[in-house]
């Protein structure tokens, strides 16, 4: 009998849900799937007031990490091992980070095939990479990765995924779609678990090749990924004022987050969009030139 871990860490159950659905078709005779949620220590809130939101920044951006609790009832020698995480700030979440780094992570990825399950607002490509050091750092093999992004993509989420975490409301408003991702993606992504039904019982996994190839794993967005450099760059530079102004929940901390954020909203209500029209403009001048530049970068992102 195969066994497969899952590890996640969903605030909404959004990516408990997407996990949920991907080990659905996984045939429980020959293969033992055991779900496991990563605890932080300290619980964070769902939905987040605005400066617990913000305060949390500089932690995710420079991937401090968290404590958090061990797992228990764990194989010794797990055959596959899927990490499902979300994104915060263009870096894994702090909890997974947290759980990454522990004593338990080393020993209990060591040498093991891993996918990674990301479910995120549409800004994944950064944190993967981040991933893949922490990854290595505990000897463990990356084969393949399956990103699910929030529906009404780009502009759109930009409003309705903050409206969500800080309110909880996910519903569509005014000509704005509901926030996260769609359930037919949701549902859709047991494709992935039925695959490796065959790839397991064909001891696939043991290759170190990936696993999910043309089932639409992931869609890279190449006109994101230089917005992700530039943001990751000044998320860390800004993580780094910020912590300088005082711990967690200070005064100082306050006024270094309300500065941040303000800077932040001019960045998105004037940069993005002047970037998205001259980026048109751009396109309609040099197609073939971009369409080449993109597919280079998927290559990059998704072969390495
Ligand atoms: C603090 C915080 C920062 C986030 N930053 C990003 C981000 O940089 N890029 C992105 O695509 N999604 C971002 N998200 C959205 C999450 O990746 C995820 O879609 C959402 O939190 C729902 O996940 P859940 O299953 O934990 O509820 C952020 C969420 C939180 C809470």
């Amino acid at each position: 009998m195969k066994k497969v871990l899952v590890l996640y860490y969903s605030q909404s159950g959004q990516l408990r849900s997407v996990v949920e659905s991907f080990v659905s078709k996984i045939d429980s005779s020959s293969v033992k799937v055991d779900i496991k949620e990563i605890k932080p220590v300290l619980p964070y809130p769902y939905p987040w007031s605005f400066y617990e939101f913000f305060d949390e920044f500089p932690t995710a951006a420079h991937m401090d990490g968290c404590d958090v609790y061990e797992l228990e009832d764990l194989e010794d020698d797990y055959d596959l091992i899927i990490l499902g995480y979300t994104i915060w700030f263009l870096a894994p979440s702090t909890p997974i980070v947290g759980f990454m780094k522990s004593q338990q992570a080393k020993k209990l990825f060591k040498n093991r095939p891993v996918i990674t399950l990301i479910a995120c607002r549409d800004m994944w490509v950064m944190a993967q990479e981040k991933v893949k050091k922490l990854l290595k750092a505990v000897d463990a093999k990356l084969i393949d990765n399956v990103a699910l992004s929030d529906q009404g993509k780009g502009i759109y989420s930009f409003a309705t995924t903050p409206r969500w975490l800080l309110s909880g409301k996910k519903d569509a408003f005014w000509f704005f779609p509901p926030a996260g991702i769609l359930q037919s993606d949701i549902d859709a992504a047991s494709r992935f678990g039925e695959r490796l039904n065959f790839a397991l019982r064909n001891d696939l996994e043991k290759r170190g090749k990936p696993l999910l190839k043309n089932l639409g794993a992931v869609s890279v967005n190449g006109k994101l990924i230089a917005s992700e450099v530039v943001a990751t760059r000044s998320f860390y530079i800004w993580g780094k004022i910020i912590k300088f102004c005082g711990e967690k929940k200070s005064f100082p901390r306050k006024v270094a987050i309300t500065v941040y954020a303000v800077f932040l909203a001019l960045m998105v209500f004037t940069l993005v969009p002047i970037n998205l029209i001259v980026r048109k403009i751009i396109n309609t001048f040099q197609k073939e030139k971009l369409v080449e530049l993109e597919k280079n970068m998927r290559n990059q992102v998704v072969d390495e």
